[in-house]
């Protein structure tokens, strides 16, 4: 995965990264991708891995990938303790977010640091968050940008292979469209050449989603329109019928979530 944002960073490209919840979303994210022939990133959060369990939740995407024919990889998203992104790394994770975020920086950076050092023995991929991008629940009034400064001193002192940044994103939905602050991620840019996530990718506009991408964005995050496309689906049909096998019930919500992360794909080329 380290190769794959290599040649994304040098290319100015970038990669989808979705996360899936259950057997239907992960099967809809690969059937889109397969689909499209692109790769993709699988996202596991912790309250993800704890409905379904760490090995199965792996062996789900794995095999997954396997039997649908797609390139992709596995990812933790907000990994928030050293302990849950060691087990994933024991697990077989791709690639782990520690998502220091919250913390004081010097603490952001010397746990990042260990969090660097640990996925160095498994050859692993680590992402971490500077800035505040507010996350479920959490205001979208407050406002802590990532600085290029502070980008810079972030990632010479941890290492750190990408860093999701703060440039005017948030995770959920946004009650007015979001105001992207691209000279600011230019010069983080500038500042650190890393490849740079986007978090927050649910209805940030495509043009905006593609500029970030010409500016050094490689990772584009998206979550909640997709289990939002699966259960207004899915609740739609439980409304209209008795049915009650669900093998019937099921595929038009999973079909809504794939011609969602159809359009994402799109989204992200450039
Ligand atoms: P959204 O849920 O807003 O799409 O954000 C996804 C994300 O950034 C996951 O880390």
């Amino acid at each position: 995965m380290k190769k794959k944002f290599e040649t994304l960073n040098e290319n100015r490209q970038a990669i989808l990264a979705t996360n899936f919840y259950n057997f239907e979303t992960l099967k809809a994210i690969l059937l889109a991708a397969k689909e499209r022939n692109d790769d993709i990133i699988l996202q596991l959060t912790q309250s993800s891995i704890n409905y379904l369990g760490l090995e199965n939740a792996v062996s789900m995407a794995k095999s997954g990938l396997k039997y649908y024919g797609v390139n992709g990889y596995l990812h933790l998203d907000h990994g928030g303790s050293i302990e849950l992104v060691e087990s994933c790394l024991k697990a077989g994770f791709d690639s782990v977010m520690f998502d220091g975020s919250e913390l004081p920086l010097e603490q952001n950076i010397e746990l990042t640091r260990k969090v660097v050092k640990m996925a160095a023995l498994y050859d692993v991929n680590v992402e971490a968050e500077l800035g505040y991008i507010a996350k479920l629940g959490q205001s979208k009034e407050k406002v802590a940008y990532t600085s290029a400064e502070d980008a810079k001193r972030f990632v010479d002192a941890t290492g750190v292979n990408t860093l999701a940044v703060a440039i005017g994103t948030a995770h959920g939905f946004y009650k007015e469209e979001p105001k992207l602050e691209f000279n600011r991620l230019s010069e983080i840019k500038e500042a650190v050449k890393i490849p740079l996530v986007l978090h927050g990718g649910s209805g940030v506009p495509v043009e905006d989603v593609k500029e970030a991408i010409r500016r050094g964005i490689c990772k584009v995050n998206v979550a909640t329109e997709l289990k939002n496309a699966f259960m207004l689906t899915l609740k739609q049909i439980l409304n209209d019928t008795e049915e009650i096998d669900l093998r019937k019930v099921f595929p038009p919500a999973t079909d809504a979530v794939k011609a969602l992360v159809v359009g994402k794909l799109e989204m992200v080329t450039v």
